[in-house]
């Protein structure tokens, strides 16, 4: 059985374009047979790291010395296959989301080694993450406007060693609803969706055409700007 932890970095959180790509995605996992737990930054009390000298590794590793809501998430992304990164791009990302991301450092081993000329960690023997996947949704026209946000991510599960699976990156996600309803072209982008994470569960990786789908243009740039 798959066991995937979702966790949305969005402070729209269940209102937000994240939360209805990241939707559409998980529904295509559960119907491929995953088991799928999502959670929101902003409904947790995620302090910034603070010991700023890696207490997780050097003191005590693998525990983190803040007491607060990410202790009781630890295990449950411990516990995890793959692990959803769902994110707004906020120049570039969300503060509650960014504290996430720096409170995962107890996850990883604190032994070092060069890989392809990069400084690279591992998941700790006890974490069963094997995935990340990125979904993330912006403003702007173009997708390019998410590069940063995306090779966040990627440079989190490549300092890991965990794969990178893919991203579903939805620009002018704003396009895919008109007066508050899904347009038949946002439809069309969460049935990709839907089909990347049915893909994912059942033959283990995304469709580049599937994930294009899910990035293409909805309007064109003057449209947009107007
Ligand atoms: C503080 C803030 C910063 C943002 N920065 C960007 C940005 O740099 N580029 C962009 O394309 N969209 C930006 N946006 C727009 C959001 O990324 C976009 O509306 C997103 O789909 C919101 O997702 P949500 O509804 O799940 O919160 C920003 C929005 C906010 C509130």
């Amino acid at each position: 059985m798959h066991q995937i932890i979702a966790v949305n970095g969005s402070p729209r959180m269940e209102k937000g374009y994240t939360q209805l790509l990241l939707d559409a995605f998980l529904q295509g996992m559960t119907e491929a047979g995953a088991d799928v737990e999502t959670v929101f930054t902003s409904r947790l009390n995620i302090k910034p790291c603070a010991c700023g000298r890696l207490y997780c590794w050097n003191d005590k590793p693998g525990e983190c010395c803040i007491q607060d809501d990410m202790q009781p998430l630890y295990p449950k992304l411990k516990s995890a296959n793959i692990l959803v990164l769902a994110t707004p791009v906020y120049i570039p990302l969300p503060g509650d989301f960014q504290n996430f991301i720096n409170r995962l450092c107890p996850l990883l081993d604190p032994v070092l080694e060069m890989r392809r000329g990069r400084t690279r960690a591992r998941m700790r023997a006890d974490v069963k993450i094997q995935k990340m996947v990125l979904v993330a949704t912006s403003g702007w026209w173009e997708v390019e406007n998410m590069d940063t946000v995306l090779k966040i991510i990627k440079e989190l599960a490549e300092d890991a060693s965990v794969e990178f699976s893919g991203a579903l990156l939805r620009p002018h996600s704003s396009v895919m609803k008109s007066a508050d309803k899904i347009t038949p072209d946002g439809q069309s982008v969460l049935n990709a969706a839907r089909t990347a994470g049915s893909d994912l569960i059942r033959s283990g990786s995304m469709n580049p055409d599937t994930l294009a789908a899910i990035s293409r243009p909805l309007i064109s740039p003057e449209d947009f700007l107007s």
